[in-house]
């Protein structure tokens, strides 16, 4: 491919800012600097813009903290969203895999890898997703037995349904208020919100802490980010 292309797909800036970075030879292809965009280059060459290694990556996955305050969406003309929030350089095409409330923090993926994406989501894969919640309200062992049989939701938030099976595990339930972690088998909007209505109560925090084979890393602060090692990605390739 083009060395302008090759950059900016890594998105280290626009076509026209990444052709004059390599006029003005702030660009090196194989420790020589260049000064033709047009060069041919391949993900086997080094290349650095401005002393700093741009390396060429077909498919990328990072693990995010998110924090609350940031919307799950790739841009917005108003509102922060969760890939301003992604330290460049990283290629242009990510996007989030599925959806986190605005005030939900915790584990989302983001990546440019379609199929795993929807075989994330997919209703017919039942990924299990697991929350940490505080809660409004006493959760008791009535709840919980609710929680395993499938709660009938039925509200102003959308289309009626039969809630799949959830496991709903009471940390603490003491003086009005309670900590739960709870594990869905599927994503419908705003269902962990959504369930506990269903039984009388309100959750006032909600994190996310694991989706299918990851688990949220308690070195990233709400609003950083790491690549997945090799290892998680293999992991969560091998899930059918
Ligand atoms: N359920 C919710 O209610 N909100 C989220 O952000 C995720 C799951």
């Amino acid at each position: 491919m083009r060395l302008d292309k090759f950059l900016a797909d890594m998105g280290a800036g626009s076509r026209s800012d990444l052709k004059s970075a390599i006029r003005k030879k702030r660009v090196t292809v194989n420790g020589e600097v260049v000064r033709d965009s047009s060069m041919a280059v391949t993900e086997n060459d080094t290349v650095t813009l401005d002393g700093i290694t741009i390396e060429y990556e077909t498919m990328q996955y990072f693990l995010m903290n998110k924090p609350a305050g940031v919307i799950t969406a790739t841009e917005d003309k108003k509102q922060e969203t969760v890939l301003d929030l992604l330290p460049l350089p990283h290629r242009t095409d990510l996007f989030p895999v599925g959806r986190l409330d605005r005030d939900t923090e915790g584990l989302l993926l983001i990546t440019n890898d379609g199929d795993l994406n929807h075989r994330l989501l997919s209703p017919k894969h039942h990924v299990d997703k697991v929350y940490y919640a505080r809660i409004d309200g006493e959760v008791t062992n009535d709840d919980v037995q609710k929680f395993a049989e499938g709660i009938m939701i039925d509200d102003d938030e959308g289309p009626a349904f039969k809630a799949l099976p959830a496991v709903l595990r009471i940390l603490s339930a003491e003086n009005g208020s309670s900590e739960i972690e709870v594990t869905l088998q599927e994503g419908k909007y705003h269902e962990v919100k959504r369930l506990f209505r269903a039984v009388g109560k309100r959750v006032t925090y909600l994190r996310r802490i694991a989706m299918g084979s990851l688990t949220l890393d308690p070195a990233l602060a709400p609003g950083e980010s790491r690549k997945l090692t090799a290892e998680e990605i293999e992991t969560l390739q091998s899930f059918k």
